[in-house]
């Protein structure tokens, strides 16, 4: 989720990039840089921390020059230093490149760059690009990048300078740019709001797309050379609209974010063929006996959701507990017990503490977070992060999302070392891992049905949501979305425990939404589903595609696409985001910023 800007015209590059960079500061970021072509020549400025030093640095070395490229770092491979944020440049300093995604296989590309002589000054994977593109150059930077790019697997927004052409190259793959066209000058970004001051004419580039910019116009082309047409369009957002990508939320921004940030938190960590994951995590996993899992809110339902996988694929007993419990639980731990602490901000006050509690008594640490140098990454001897890219709305959404694929590899990761998941199960999994995002894109197609239960059952004064096994902590992380951004009543129970005593809530105004998709437990659910309707209650089942038997019990039904039932929450948790949002929408609520809540809770 890095911000990008280029620029080619009459201006001063320098004014022009900053300006754009700084309408990107809402994605969040950890470094900035900018690379200008100057009278001297390619000039590079790049600082860590907000784009402030940046800006202070540029005050010392002012640049001046009529093309450059900028970018603001979130950052995903190496920390946030000087060194590891962009621009990149080839060791002569004429080429500089700005990337943003993440290039899965850049360790072989790398070592093989270094034994023909390349030298590294970053721990970043996006060097590679740089150094691989100076080898590919005979003159036309736009081929030197075709060239490169057939060398490279993952998801990228690139974007290249040289010292001696008077044009910006780029690319994109799954990370998004967009062209804007001036008159005797265009422009470059990752995100409209940059472009919005000096255009509104806009191309956006499609997957697979490459671009060669001059001041006269663009060219685009597939990774062949042939040309491609794409049609500029009139953007009429406004700033602030467009800061949401058109969406009129950012908690349906970040719904809609989901299938990117899956490619983004699965990327280059799936190793199908050896049924395998590499999260390059330094802890022997036969060095734990136990797991406990510390978190907080959404994070917590991930953590639980985590419990059923380390357990199922590692054997290992694994215990959650929200952070405000735990830490005050006297919890029995030794040096043989891994701490996990989930989080998004990494700056949650119960699940930091709850980490030092455990920490005090001998745990191994793990963190699985978002937000990169947060205060927990500090104090975890391993970070396992989720690459979610910053979330704004204060309801978590593509966050649980990538919680739940990170837990999942985790298990993985534990299950193969410790010779429990044989490397055909693995492989399984991986393969239905890999279909997610395709899946989580599928359900949200389907957006239309959700808003029609929406109008039906927004006025319903109390919700209850069901769900077994790996679809319990599904149950609580839909009501936890209802109620915090509609303010609605909603309980969630696991729905072996309707019987002993919540069955007493049922009757004709409780609607009950019920998590029923294909599994071992899904007969039992159907029993409790049964149960529900014998006293009158309004199911609403949440059931895999092709089962029509469920549409007999149910009032409503919302299918989603079969997946390994394992990985079915991923699929599942979707439309009850949905569902929580179009019914927050019905009722008038601030979805952003919903009363009495923060987006991260640093005060006990
Ligand atoms: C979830 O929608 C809420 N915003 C809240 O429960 C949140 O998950 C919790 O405060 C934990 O935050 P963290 O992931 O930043 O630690």
């Amino acid at each position: 989720m890095c911000g990008i800007v280029g620029y080619i015209g009459f201006r001063n590059a320098t004014d022009v990039l900053i300006d754009g960079l700084r309408r990107l500061e809402y994605r969040g970021y950890d470094s900035a840089g900018v690379a200008v072509r100057t009278p001297a020549g390619l000039r590079v400025v790049k600082r860590s921390g907000k784009l402030a030093a940046l800006e202070s640095a540029l005050k010392e070395e002012h640049l001046e020059g009529p093309l450059g490229i900028g970018h603001t770092r979130w950052a995903t491979h190496g920390a946030p230093t000087d060194p590891n944020a962009h621009p990149h440049t080839t060791e002569d300093g004429r080429i500089a490149v700005i990337h943003n995604g993440i290039i899965e296989n850049y360790l072989e590309l790398k070592e093989a760059l270094k034994a023909r002589g390349h030298r590294f000054t970053s721990e970043t994977d996006s060097e590679v690009l740089a150094h691989l593109i100076e080898e590919k150059y005979q003159g036309d930077l736009f081929q030197a990048l075709k060239e490169a790019l057939k060398e490279v697997r993952g998801a990228y927004a690139v974007v290249v300078a040289h010292e001696d052409h008077q044009e910006i190259v780029a690319a994109r793959t799954v990370s998004p740019l967009v062209i804007g066209l001036g008159e005797g000058e265009n422009f470059l970004a990752s995100d409209v709001p940059a472009l919005l001051p000096y255009t509104r004419r806009m191309v956006f580039l499609h997957d697979g797309d490459l671009a060669r910019i001059t001041r006269e116009g663009v060219e685009v082309t597939d990774l062949q050379g042939n040309p491609l047409e794409r049609e500029a369009v009139e953007i009429d957002w406004t700033l602030e609209a467009a800061e949401k990508g058109g969406f009129p939320h950012y908690m349906l921004k970040e719904i809609y974010e989901q299938p990117w940030v899956l490619e983004n938190t699965l990327g280059g960590r799936l190793r199908e063929e050896e049924g395998d994951v590499e999260l390059g995590l330094g802890l022997d996993p036969m060095a734990i006996d136990r797991i406990h899992v510390i978190a907080c809110g959404t994070a917590a339902y991930a953590g639980w959701y985590g419990k059923y996988l380390l357990e199922a694929l590692a054997r290992i007993p694994t215990e959650w507990d929200v952070a405000s419990e735990y830490r005050y639980r006297d919890p029995v731990v030794d040096e043989r017990t891994l701490a996990i602490a989930i989080s998004q901000s990494g700056e949650t006050i119960d699940t930091l503490e709850g980490l030092r509690e455990a920490k005090r008594k001998g745990a191994r640490t793990l963190g699985v977070i978002n937000a990169k140098g947060s205060s927990i990454t500090r104090e975890v001897e391993d970070v396992l992060y989720i690459h979610a890219g910053p979330e704004i709305g204060v309801a978590s959404t593509k966050a649980y999302m990538a919680m739940l694929a990170a837990m999942a590899m985790l298990a993985v990761h534990f299950g193969r070392r410790r010779g429990i998941l044989s490397k055909e199960e693995a492989q399984r999994l991986l393969k239905e891992m890999r279909k997610l995002p395709r899946l989580v894109e599928e359900v949200l197609e389907k957006r239309p049905l959700i808003a029609h239960l929406a109008e039906k059952y927004h006025q319903a004064q109390d919700f209850l949501f069901l769900g077994r096994h790996v679809q319990a902590p599904t149950a609580y992380e839909g009501a936890l979305k209802l109620k915090e951004i509609s303010y609605i009543h909603a309980e969630a129970y696991p729905a072996g425990e309707m019987k002993h005593g919540p069955i007493a809530l049922i009757d004709e105004h409780l609607p009950v939404v019920v998590l029923a998709t294909k599994g071992p437990l899904y007969e039992k659910t159907l029993s409790n589903i049964q149960e529900v309707r014998a006293r009158g209650g309004k199911v609403i089942a949440i059931a895999t595609e092709g089962d029509m038997e469920i549409g007999k019990l149910a009032q409503d039904v919302f299918h989603v696409p079969e997946v390994h039932p394992l990985l079915a929450p991923m699929v599942s948790v979707v439309p009850l985001q949905l569902l929580a949002y179009e019914i927050a929408v019905l009722l008038g609520r601030d979805v952003d910023q919903p009363r009495n809540l923060a987006k991260s809770v640093t005060v006990e």
